[in-house]
């Protein structure tokens, strides 16, 4: 089980890394096998420090000043600023503010709006461009809402370079020890980035893209990005930032995302069917079923597919639960804008599923390649035939769209 710790990431600047191997779901929605990492920050300058954000209530007040002890007497934090209200970085902001009185609680307005109700706690209000002072060091407000949050904003540790980002940049994963980017398997952690940014953050992918350019407008100096969650950027600043503005235009791949539920598994015969189809036009073929225990690799599929293809049986002459929910994700996230979409439909003997399912993809601002395909009981070898047919069609569409 990974501890608490810290590390000094700059000049009186430490970054203090909580993990949290127990909680299941991200929001009590996204399962998160991995764990994640809720970062906070203490920024000093000799006599007065500053402390970013605290930790979910995975750790009690007396670990969090545990943590704080190992640095510097907590009585010197000046600052408290909390870069947005949600629980996962302000759950014991409420209990330090009550044992630091002479410490300042800060963020935007409308953060303080939300801490008041939640926390019972006064905090002022800062807003775009102030700069909050430790000693002779300064950080600047960026006000940045809806990343993910309406009340959040960032801070720019001036002399140093060091953008603490909040949510944004963010990724799952709950991490043994405080580590910067380039002392990890980048890749894999991109796999953890992306998953976090397709479920947690993809509904606001345009105001990030509008954060990052209002970042590059700002013509700071940055030379380290410090977020919520995940490591610490120092190396692959640049790389990280245009890969996360590709996600946030749903830039499309060469690839294909199939999506099938299945009873009694011959709905999933016939979704690895069309994979084995999909695969002579296409590089990539990525196949989820909708009953598994963790969707967020789903999301991230369909993040940068340039097709979506779901394969679902009927049940009670609905759309397969499973499926339903998934475009009801689809939809709530913003995930379809520009893709392709086809459907397939297995049935017994009724329902109305290709409608209804034609109905949910154009909700979720599909384009839907038509028809939506409907067989009973399993195709027949002539029907698997103009199925492949359909797969064809519908490849060569998708990839035209890139
Ligand atoms: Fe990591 Fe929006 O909280």
């Amino acid at each position: 089980m990974p501890k608490p710790s810290c590390r000094k990431i700059g000049t009186e600047a430490y970054w203090l890394s909580l993990p949290d191997a127990e909680t299941e779901r991200f929001e009590n929605l996204w399962p998160i096998p991995d764990g994640v990492n809720y970062n906070s920050y203490l920024i000093g300058s000799g006599r007065e420090y500053l402390l970013i954000d605290s930790s979910k209530k995975t750790v009690n007040i007396e670990e969090f000043l545990d943590l704080i002890k190992s640095i510097v007497e907590p009585s010197k934090i000046k600052h408290i600023v909390m870069l947005h209200t949600e629980p996962d970085h302000s759950g014991l902001i409420g209990e330090i503010s009550r044992l630091l009185p002479n410490a300042t609680l800060c963020s935007t307005a409308r953060a303080c709006t939300c801490m008041k109700r939640m926390f019972n706690v006064e905090p002022r209000a800062v807003k775009d461009g102030d700069l909050l002072t430790v000693g002779s060091r300064s950080l600047r407000v960026v006000d940045l809402p809806w990343i993910h949050w309406p009340d959040s904003m960032f801070l720019y540790l001036e002399d140093e370079g060091i953008l603490f980002t909040s949510d944004a940049f963010g990724a799952f994963g709950a991490l043994e020890k405080p580590v910067f980017d380039d002392e990890v398997d980048f890749p894999s952690y991109l796999k953890q980035a992306k998953d976090y940014f397709s479920t947690v953050v993809v509904a606001h992918r345009l105001m990030v893209l509008r954060d990052i350019d209002k970042i590059k407008t700002l013509g700071l100096n940055v030379k380290m990005l410090a977020p919520a969650h995940g490591v610490v950027y120092r190396r692959k600043i640049q790389e990280f930032t245009e890969t996360m503005a590709s996600w946030c235009k749903l830039e499309k791949k060469r690839k294909i995302t199939v999506v099938y539920g299945s009873m009694y598994g011959l709905t999933e015969r016939l979704a690895r069917f069309t994979v084995e189809v999909l695969k002579e036009k296409v590089e990539k073929v990525a196949l989820h079923d909708a009953t598994a225990d963790v969707v967020n690799p789903t999301l991230s599929d369909i993040l940068d597919s340039a097709g979506i293809l779901f394969v679902t049986p009927t049940y009670e002459a609905n759309i397969f639960p499973p499926i339903a929910h998934l475009l009801e994700l689809l939809r709530i996230k913003r995930l379809g804008e520009g893709k392709l979409a086809a459907a397939i439909v297995t049935k017994l003997w009724g329902g109305n599923v290709p409608t209804l399912i034609a109905s949910r993809l154009k909700e979720a601002t599909c384009k839907i390649h038509e028809p939506v395909c409907e067989f009973l009981n399993y195709p027949s070898e002539q029907e698997l035939g103009n199925i492949r047919e359909f797969l064809l069609s519908f490849s060569e569409a998708a990839l035209q769209g890139i």
